[in-house]
């Protein structure tokens, strides 16, 4: 028989060892497919919470989003030394991402990139849009995706960590019809480098959409210098010329024996200052080709960057048909993170996309959107080390 001391003590222990159990077996989990924290990103000028997410892997990548815009605000990927660097442009605090003009990480939407004269029509009836970029709308008009709260929710999956962002966009919102409900659904698997972005999206009315992801890299870690020596490749035959104020003109363009031709890898810089008219409308490259794809709607790759220094690579894998390349022409030295300037060219973006100005193409590929129809669209960030 155990006397009541005994009984306590044996008791106690069978508690601090399944009690060890329980916190070894959640490490362990947690081992197995990453972390993810939730921390206070501050408050809106509004006076609205906002947070940040960060989830890790156990292959070395991190990377923290806000709901802020649905915003990606730091991606730590590993160099060839095994070396982790913030690849990503962005700011310290939330204060830079009200008032940033730049779309550092950001969800961009409803129409990412430019509507031709701020208008369009569908079915008959034509839609008047705020315009913010001369004569035409851009990323969504005045108060775009990037600048709203979004509502977040993590969800710790087998394969990895996921934070999932949903967003009701008001019908009339920035002279856009229909209640689009849109979800965003950012995914880290714990076995491979790579961020999965996944877009859905329904409406009550006929619209147009066309959802991106708006990450400035700079492979070499975010404010070290211009990007200029970085290897591009892009999987694509074809590019939407465009005029001076960047709204195509409806034509698919060859890149055969242009500056626009990165089907071999290619310095960025290599041909940047070239004399040709696309790269002086664009003051560098600030535009969407045409994706070599086999219109499956499967993922397939789109583009590849690497950065001779360290080592590191990125591949784009989307569902989308085009890719807007664009060389960061519009940054101009403001500072960012840690207080750091970024010049001219300091990174560049691969927004996987519908082409720009779809709406009023009829040529293009439909950025159309149906009631009792799902908009589904996905884009992988994918990176390596050599
Ligand atoms: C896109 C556009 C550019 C510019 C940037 C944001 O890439 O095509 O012209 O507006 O976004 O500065």
């Amino acid at each position: 028989m155990m006397n009541a001391k005994r009984k306590a003590r044996t008791v106690l222990c069978a508690l601090i060892f399944t009690g060890g159990l329980l916190v070894a077996s959640s490490l362990s989990s947690q081992g197995m497919r990453g972390t993810i924290k939730k921390e206070s990103f501050g408050k809106t000028t509004g006076g609205e919470q906002i947070d940040l997410y960060t989830l890790s892997n156990k292959k070395g990548m991190e990377v923290s989003i806000t709901n802020f815009g649905a915003t990606v605000v730091t991606l730590k990927v590993p160099d060839r030394a095994g070396k982790a660097a913030d690849i990503v442009l962005g700011y310290d605090t939330l204060d830079g991402y009200e008032k940033g003009t730049s779309y550092f990480g950001a969800t961009v939407g409803r129409y990412g990139n430019r509507i031709g004269g701020g208008k369009f029509s569908l079915d008959g009836k034509t839609y008047t849009l705020p315009k913010n970029n001369g004569e035409n709308t851009l990323h969504g008009g005045i108060v775009g995706f990037n600048k709203k709260v979004w509502k977040a929710r993590e969800i710790a999956l087998k394969e990895g960590q996921t934070v999932e962002m949903t967003y009701v966009s008001p019908d009339g919102e920035e002279g856009f019809p229909g209640n689009l409900s849109t979800k965003v659904v950012f995914t880290l698997p714990a076995e491979r480098n790579e961020l999965r972005i996944e877009y859905s999206a329904t409406t009550d009315k006929d619209t147009v959409l066309n959802l991106t992801n708006h990450s400035y890299f700079n492979l070499a870690g975010k404010g070290s210098g211009d990007i200029l020596d970085h290897v591009l490749t892009l999987h694509a035959k074809e590019f939407t010329p465009v005029d001076k104020a960047l709204i195509p003109t409806g034509e698919l363009a060859s890149v055969a024996g242009t500056p626009m031709d990165f089907n071999t890898a290619t310095a960025i810089g290599k041909r940047i200052n070239d004399n040709y008219e696309q790269l002086v409308f664009g003051k560098g490259y600030d535009h969407n080709w045409v994706l070599a794809r086999s219109g499956s709607g499967n993922l397939s790759l789109a583009a590849e960057a690497s950065d001779p220094k360290s080592g590191r690579k990125l591949e784009v894998l989307t569902t989308e048909p085009g890719v807007q390349f664009y060389s960061g022409n519009f940054l101009d030295g403001a500072k960012g993170k840690g207080g750091k300037p970024y010049p001219l060219r300091a990174a560049f973006c691969l927004e996987t996309q519908h082409f720009p100005d779809s709406p009023n193409h009829p040529n293009f590929p439909s950025t159309v959107l149906k009631p009792n129809a799902v908009f589904r669209s996905e884009t992988v960030f994918r990176f390596s080390a050599k």
